[in-house]
């Protein structure tokens, strides 16, 4: 049987963590006098925590000290993570399990990209870290997406080409990162907010085992 890569994006995809995010930015964000839309949150998605910091700064026209910078990284992280602190196997959004035993069953292999440094503590925690073969979290990369580097390390570890891929993202990042990796893009999300991917699902319920053969198969 022919083998792919499948790449998983965590935040929004495997768990229910970019509600999180966004309530941890929009509340530093008002902090210091900045507010967003959860339409300028589509843009956080996916990124970097510094990559967000310095977006909340240009949408609220601020410049701040590098220390003022670092230790509202920090804050944000801090806050975050207090929600982390609660979250179970519960917080595993609807059917990754069973597309994740589905890839195993069929033998495929399969790697986390994310942009998080938290990744591995949050697989942890839902109790899902040995369903990876490799992962590359954001402890790992320099480069943020949409720069594919994530993906393309995630390619090697499971020792694929690019083009024998499969990404798996909520973000417009995540996505654009994907195509440029030249892997086939799956946005998971809505299609008006998505419309770059290759093929795009509400969620993991929709997606058939049918679908998954087809890929890899393809
Ligand atoms: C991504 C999230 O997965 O990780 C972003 O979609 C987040 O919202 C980024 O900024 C970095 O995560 P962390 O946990 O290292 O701050
Ligand atoms: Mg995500």
């Amino acid at each position: 049987m022919s083998k792919k890569g499948f790449i998983f994006d965590l935040d929004g995809v495997i768990v229910d963590t970019a509600k999180y995010h966004f309530l941890a930015w929009q509340k530093l964000a008002k902090s210091i006098g900045v507010d967003f839309t959860e339409v300028q949150n589509e843009q956080l998605k996916g990124v970097s925590r510094v990559k967000s910091l310095e977006k909340i700064l240009e949408w609220g026209n601020k410049t701040l000290s590098e220390d003022q910078f670092n230790s509202l990284m920090a804050k944000k992280n801090e806050d975050y993570l207090s929600y982390i602190a609660k979250m179970d196997h519960n917080e595993i959004l609807p059917d990754v399990p069973k597309i994740l035993n589905y890839l195993i069953a069929q033998n495929q292999p399969i790697s986390l990209g994310s942009a998080s440094k938290n990744a591995r503590q949050i697989l942890k925690k839902v109790d899902l870290m040995d369903k990876f073969d490799a992962i590359v979290d954001g402890n790992d990369v320099s480069k943020a997406k949409p720069n594919p580097e994530v993906f393309l390390i995630a390619a090697q570890h499971l020792n694929m080409k690019p083009e024998d891929c499969i990404v798996f993202e909520d973000s417009v990042a995540g996505v654009q990162a994907a195509n440029t990796a030249n892997m086939i893009s799956i946005g998971i999300g809505e299609q008006k907010v998505l419309h770059e991917a290759d093929y795009i699902f509400s969620d993991f319920t929709e997606i058939e085992n049918s679908f998954i053969e087809k890929l890899i198969n393809r």
